[in-house]
């Protein structure tokens, strides 16, 4: 596992965002897994910002998301699929047709189905980005007694609904199960990125960098069996966790 310790969360985020554009550099057609949330928002900035100033070219790139909600509209501005337009897809001109974001509005059994499809049909993930929940949940996948290896509907943790609460009126209005990539879906791609920083995040981080456990209880503990992860975090997260 390699880790970057940075300044702080902004030169974390350039940090991945690096990542990101190396690999499009490296292969244009490049097939990335990418996620939403509150500290992977800022790494789109600088994707944005390289293409502007022409550092890299998102035309080839195809990309799948992590997860949405169950439930949540595609035009609904709370969803991944707007979170990501907004962000990334409509500023760095990317052919959104290219793109899937997971439909919380369809039918489970077919939303599954198009997702693998996504997912395998054609190449597999390049590289595939990362947040962590403060439950220790990678996509959707939250602690329980086991783990489930492909895309599925996962009944989100307590603590991921308060968590996510900040974005929504009330932690009522927050969607209970969302549509996610599995385990093993996130541990076939070739490269994980994972960005962490807050003080809430120090017991999950803590469990990935400082001990040998790999847990269901702490899911991402998973990534410490795969061949190559890099772990973004802060020098305060760094050292909280240390
Ligand atoms: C989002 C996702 C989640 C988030 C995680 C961290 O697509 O899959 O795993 O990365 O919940 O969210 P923040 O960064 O808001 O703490």
């Amino acid at each position: 596992m390699r880790v970057i310790v940075t300044k702080n969360y902004e030169e974390s985020c350039q940090a991945v965002a690096n990542e990101i554009i190396t690999q499009v550099q490296k292969k244009s057609d490049s097939k990335l897994g990418l996620a939403t949330g509150g500290t992977a928002e800022q790494v789109y900035p600088y994707l944005v910002k390289a293409y502007k100033e022409g550092t890299v070219d998102f035309s080839q790139i195809t990309s799948v998301n992590l997860d949405e909600y169950i439930g949540m509209d595609p035009e609904s501005p709370q969803s991944y699929r707007q979170y990501m337009a907004d962000r990334f897809f409509d500023p760095a001109g990317i052919d959104k047709t290219k793109t899937y974001v997971p439909s919380g509005l369809t039918k489970a059994e077919d939303e599954i189905a198009l997702f693998n499809e996504k997912l395998y049909a054609d190449k597999m993930i390049d590289l595939q980005l990362l947040g962590v929940g403060v439950s220790g949940h990678i996509g959707f996948n939250e602690p329980g007694e086991k783990l489930t290896s492909g895309v599925h509907i996962e009944k989100l943790d307590d603590s991921t609904i308060a968590a996510n609460s900040r974005f929504f009126d009330s932690p009522d209005d927050v969607p209970k199960e969302a549509i996610t990539m599995g385990i093993g879906d996130i541990m076939k791609a070739e490269k994980i990125v994972l960005i962490a920083t807050g003080e809430n995040k120090v017991p999950v981080i803590k469990a990935l960098l400082t001990d040998d456990e790999i847990t269901c209880k702490i899911p991402a503990t998973m990534l410490k069996m795969h061949r190559d992860v890099t772990i973004v975090i802060d020098a305060e997260l760094a050292k909280a966790a240390g």
